[in-house]
């Protein structure tokens, strides 16, 4: 009986918190949530030297952040620096890191806590796609896209969330894909290190929620194709619902969601939809539209990866 009763409570709590959590976002969808200040926070971003992570650095450096700039690639990245500067950022930092090698992050992160401080908002950007069917991708590339793209995550939180936490102050960003909500069709790899990307981000996220450490924020991003040329030679089969995404759009749309702390983003909304329908378990036909639009008329698959800056950072066989 106290048994039941117990339960019934949990439910009803439940289901107050999750109609005010619907009320929150109805009410949210109308009037913009208010912006937070983002001046003097020390902003690290990884893969800053080329596409979003670049342009992020050159927005950051608009709203007056300290900047952390880390990308493999050095001349890359000390252009974006130079970038930076000319947009107005007083304070930025490059330092030549492959984010891929744990004991590299954690000697750069050593460096920029002493050199620089404390990380107040990560934004873990750098990836890589090998553009393989899964049978023909050699196990080396499948193990640098996870390493890349999800077990670099792991190094950078344990080098500066425990600063967040003791000054419960902080904002972890994870920018993930839409191939880490859904499979894709030739993008095993990619799709396994972005969906552990994004499980990783929203479980830390939780973890910090119960201990009440409310003041470290998540965002999770999960964009379409964007023309960076990360993924150049693949069109998208529906360009009306799934356009491939500008990248200065996207850029936009990232800082936004992070200076309103918003804990998901998904690019264009109609993947809002798609992931919607395939929690209702009507899932195939929303991956089969995700997949179609992604390699409808990439004649080469393989062309991604001459592309993703894998082929001159790691002297892979391709
Ligand atoms: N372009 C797209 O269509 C698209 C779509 C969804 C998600 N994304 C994601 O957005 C992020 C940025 O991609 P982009 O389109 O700007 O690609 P990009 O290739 O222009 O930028 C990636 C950057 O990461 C750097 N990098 C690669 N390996 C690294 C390593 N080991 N250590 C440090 N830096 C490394 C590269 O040098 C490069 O500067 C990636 O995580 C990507 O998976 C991209």
């Amino acid at each position: 009986m106290s048994f039941n009763l117990q339960s019934s409570k949990k439910l009803f709590i439940f289901l107050g918190k999750s109609l005010f959590s619907l009320l929150e976002a109805m009410i949210f969808a109308l009037l913009p949530k208010p912006r937070k200040n983002v001046a003097g926070e020390i902003v690290l971003i990884t893969g800053a030297g080329s596409g979003l992570g670049r342009l992020l650095a050159l927005q950051f450096a608009r709203l007056g952040s300290v900047l952390v700039l880390w990308d493999i690639n050095k001349e890359g990245n000390e252009e974006t620096c130079k970038m930076a500067r000319e947009a107005g950022a007083t304070r930025v930092h490059a330092y030549t890191c492959d984010c891929s090698q744990k004991e590299g992050v954690y000697r750069v992160a050593d460096q920029v806590k002493k050199e620089v401080g404390d990380v107040s908002i990560l934004i873990n950007n750098a990836g890589i796609v090998t553009g393989k069917k899964f049978l023909d991708c050699p196990d080396e590339l499948m193990e640098k896209s996870f390493d890349v793209n999800f077990k670099a995550h792991l190094w950078t939180y344990k080098a500066f969330l425990p600063a967040m936490i003791a000054n419960d102050h902080g904002h972890l960003v994870c920018i993930s894909s839409s191939a880490g909500l859904s499979g894709v069709n030739g993008l095993a790899d990619y799709c396994a290190s972005k969906f552990a990307a994004f499980g990783f981000a929203e479980s830390v996220f939780v973890e910090t929620f119960v201990q009440k450490q409310k003041g470290i924020k998540t965002t999770i991003v999960c964009p379409f194709f964007i023309k960076t040329g990360m993924f150049e030679g693949c069109t998208t089969g529906c360009p009306s619902l799934l356009p491939i995404l500008e990248p200065k759009y996207a850029v936009e749309k990232i800082v936004e969601a992070i200076l309103q702390e918003k804990m998901y983003l998904y690019m264009p909304k109609l993947l809002y939809f798609m992931m919607f329908l395939k929690r209702l378990h009507l899932a195939q036909d929303g991956s089969e539209c995700l997949t179609e639009a992604m390699w409808d008329r990439a004649k080469d698959p393989g062309q991604a990866i001459r592309n993703s800056g894998l082929r001159s950072h790691y002297s892979l066989s391709l």
